[in-house]
Parts: structure tokens; sequence; C-alpha cells
């Protein structure tokens, strides 16, 4: 099986080589730093060895559990936010059938929820459900984010209601902290099935662990083939030469930050990798947005962004690069047909693959940018599956890691996320928050 692959000459207008060079030994410190578990944050270093140390027994546990749910559930609910769903969401839309949802086939059908506070979204959700069997998956490492343990009271009480509490704990799982924790307790309580979340394994990068491992496998994929993917990577991001395509990304995104590009947008070709950039903009955003600094992450969908976002990419404010996902095989084959009136003049391409036209447009278009002032780096994948999927989590995470300690934060923690929670707990008059109550009131007189 091949690697993925980077490359950085569409860079070269911007940052030349020599300038990305002189990076060089800051690599190698973040490197040391990362594996000597030297650097700010180092007690969340759990991600780093988990594709070669997670024990098979625990893949098989997982895989149990998952044919468990897959046979006795029409629909399995994921509940969680941020890194307790953003990975599984990734990887399951990258693989799935994009209209699996309409699908009369015998798979589970996977929904996430408490990853937002819609009423109507969890009305929605509810209304689908009723009748139907399903299980859930509550995911929350800290067993107490306010967004999964509202969706979690609600299914939880519909589910109880449907097949008795009993019956209802055997449908759910819980993946929390081994200890602390409400949701920790709750399990402990009802005896759900549960996984552990390392304390060493922050939210955004535990797609490797049940976190994102048991989603993935209820949705049906091959989880020892996606850690397989990522353990290569493992193997050949350790040492600071250019094979280390983890150093190499680092240091080109932090060599074109310096020179004054800000913002990165992950520019993907395959609507399949929506979801992989949201998983991209929160591991970037949340472990670079700190102490005032970190380029802005970004993502777009071409070609349909192209008639949306593709104006300001070519032309507005130069301070922009693009990190360009592009997957070289498709899954399936569509030829565009001959149409002997040809009134809208695609003969032309007739007898060709629609990818073909596809791969145009983004070649076409990253020469565009180039020439306009938005330079480009290009991850090249095989194809989308399971092997590809473990390599490229790898790669972004072991990258951001390097990228975070070039750029001087500490990669590994987000304090920025609890001020909206203080806000929003003073607003709803939190036992314990009652000075905060009162001062946002006064604030808002
Ligand atoms: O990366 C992170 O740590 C966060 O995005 C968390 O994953 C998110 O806030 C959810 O937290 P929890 O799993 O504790 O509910």
């Amino acid at each position: 099986m091949k690697e993925i692959q980077v490359n950085i000459q569409n860079v070269y207008q911007t940052v030349s080589p020599a300038d990305i060079r002189t990076l060089d030994p800051e690599v190698a410190e973040s490197l040391t730093k990362i594996h000597n578990a030297t650097g700010l944050g180092n007690d969340f270093l759990g991600w780093l060895d988990l594709p070669t140390r997670t024990p098979e027994s625990l893949i098989e546990d997982i895989k149990d559990t998952a044919e468990r749910l897959r046979n006795e559930c029409e629909a399995v609910v994921c509940v969680g936010i941020g890194g307790s769903y953003l990975g599984a969401k990734a990887v399951i839309e990258a693989l799935n059938n994009t209209f699996d949802a309409y699908l009369p086939n015998n798979n589970p059908k996977v929904f996430f929820a408490g990853h937002n506070i819609g009423e109507d979204y969890l009305y929605e959700l509810m209304d689908y459900l009723k009748g139907k069997k399903f299980g859930i998956i509550v995911i929350s490492k800290s067993g107490t984010t306010t967004e999964p343990a509202i969706a979690f009271r609600l299914l939880k009480e519909m589910l109880e209601s449907q097949v008795g509490r009993e019956r209802a704990s055997q449908l759910i799982v819980a993946i929390t902290d081994a200890r602390r924790g409400a949701l920790r307790q709750l399990a402990t309580e009802e005896g759900y099935k549960t996984f552990v979340i390392e304390d060493s394994v922050g939210g955004r990068f535990s797609v490797l662990t049940p976190v994102g491992l048991l989603p993935i496998a209820v949705a049906g994929y091959d989880i020892a083939k996606l850690m397989e993917g990522a353990a290569r990577m493992q193997k050949s991001t350790v040492n600071n030469s250019t094979d280390n395509l983890a150093a190499l990304y680092a240091a080109t995104r932090n060599a074109l930050y310096r020179a004054g590009k800000k913002i990165e947008i992950l520019v993907n070709y395959n609507p399949k990798l929506h979801f992989f950039g949201e998983w991209w903009k929160q591991l970037y955003g949340e472990s670079e947005g700190k102490d005032h600094k970190g380029i802005f992450p970004a993502a777009v969908d071409n070609s349909t962004d192209l008639h949306s976002m593709g104006q300001w990419i070519q032309d507005g404010e130069r301070t922009i690069f693009e990190t360009v996902l592009s997957v070289e095989e498709t899954r399936h084959s569509v030829i565009i047909p001959k149409d002997d009136a040809n009134l809208d003049g695609l003969n032309y391409i007739a007898g060709k693959h629609v990818d073909e036209v596809n791969k145009m447009a983004e070649l076409g278009t990253r020469l565009a940018h180039v020439d306009g002032g938005v330079p480009n780096i290009q991850i090249v994948i095989p194809a989308l599956n399971e092997y590809y999927l473990g390599q490229m989590i790898y790669f972004f995470e072991k990258a951001c890691g390097i990228s975070g300690y070039l750029l001087g934060v500490n990669p590994f923690n987000q304090p920025g996320v609890e001020n909206y929670k203080r806000n929003m707990f003073a607003l709803l008059e939190k036992p314990g928050y009652e000075a905060e109550t009162e001062a946002i009131k006064e604030r808002l007189k």
C-alpha cells in the first residue's frame, strides 16, 4: 500500500525552499518536545502512539459492541460535540454511500446529536426515532458538557419509555473518563457498557480511540485498517527528515504564516470530504488559535464553492493559502455520454469519466490560484478508504502538534472554549454561578 504524498512546489512563489529549510532547527526542536514530552501540554500526548499501542483486545471489544448494536438497532445515535463527534462523522461521511439515509439496506442508520442545541433538530430526530429500535453511543470525556448532556437526557428518556429502563441500559454505550464526571457515575449506576477516554488524549486527538472507532465500526467500517494506516504514518513521522510528511507540512504552513498568509483553506474536490474539513478545522483551530496567534483554518468544498467562495479566494485580500486534498481514484465509474444534438456543447468531453473533468477543474484552479497569489500545498490521497483515512488522521494530528510548537503555543489545551460556557451558565442561572449571573444581568441592563 502506498503513502499519501505532500507536494509543496506551488508555494515557492511566496516562500522559497530555503525559507522553509530555515525552520529545520525549530522543527527538530518541536519533534523533540513531542517525542520526549518536554513541551507545553506534555500531559496530553497519549495520541502519539495510539496506532501502535492500542491492544488487539480493545479493538475486538469495540468490534463486538458494534456488531451487537448493528444486529439489534435500526438506528444508532452518537451523542457528542467537538472532538467527541467530528472524527467519527468525518470518517463515516468519507466512506458512506452519500445517499445511505435513503437506502433500504440492513445497516443501522448512524445519526449524530448533542453537537448543537437545536430544538427543531432534536424534535425531528426524536420524531424519526419514534417506534424504531435504536441505540445510543454517548461520548463525553468530561462527562459534563451541556450540549450532549441535553441531547442524551432527551434520547435516554425516549428510549426508556419505548423499551423499558433495563433494555435501554443494554442499548446505551457510554464513552467517558475512567473515573470522573456525571456520565461515568450514570453509566455505573445504570450498568451501561463503557469505554474509557484516557486522560492523556484530548478530545480533538481522540478519533483513534473508542470515541471515533466505535461509531465508525457501527457504521460498518474496518477499524483495524484505519489503525493500520495510522500506524504507518506514525512510523514515518518520527525523524526530522525530508520523508517526514507531517514535518514538511508543518514547516511549509508556518513559513507561509510568517510570510503574511494568515488564513489556510482546506480544499476538497470530493463532497465526501466535507466533514473531514470540519474535523481538521477543529483540530487546527482549537490547537493553534491562542495567545492572539494562529493560522485561521477554513474549508471549502469544490466545485461547489468555486461558485461562491471562489471569487474571494482568487481575488480577495492576499492573506490566504490553501491545502488541497486530491483523491486519485474514485470508487465508481461514470462516463459522460455523447449526445447527437449536442445542444449543451458538451460533446468535447463525451466519453470521459466525470472525475477527469473534476481533476481538470482542480488543476486549473490550483494554477489560477498560484497566479493570483494563493500558494497551495497539495496532499495526494490514493483512494478514500479506511487505510488512507487512518494515514490522513495521524498525519494531520502529528503536523498539528509540530505546528503548535513552531507557533509557540500549547497545542493541546483550549482555554478559550470556557468563556462562552461561563456566560451561558450565568445567563441560565446555573447553581454556583450566582456572582456571574448578577454581573451579566448588570451588563445587559
Ligand atoms: O478538543 C476538545 O477537547 C473539545 O473539542 C472537546 O472534545 C469538546 O469540548 C467535547 O468535550 P467532552 O468530550 O468533554 O464533552
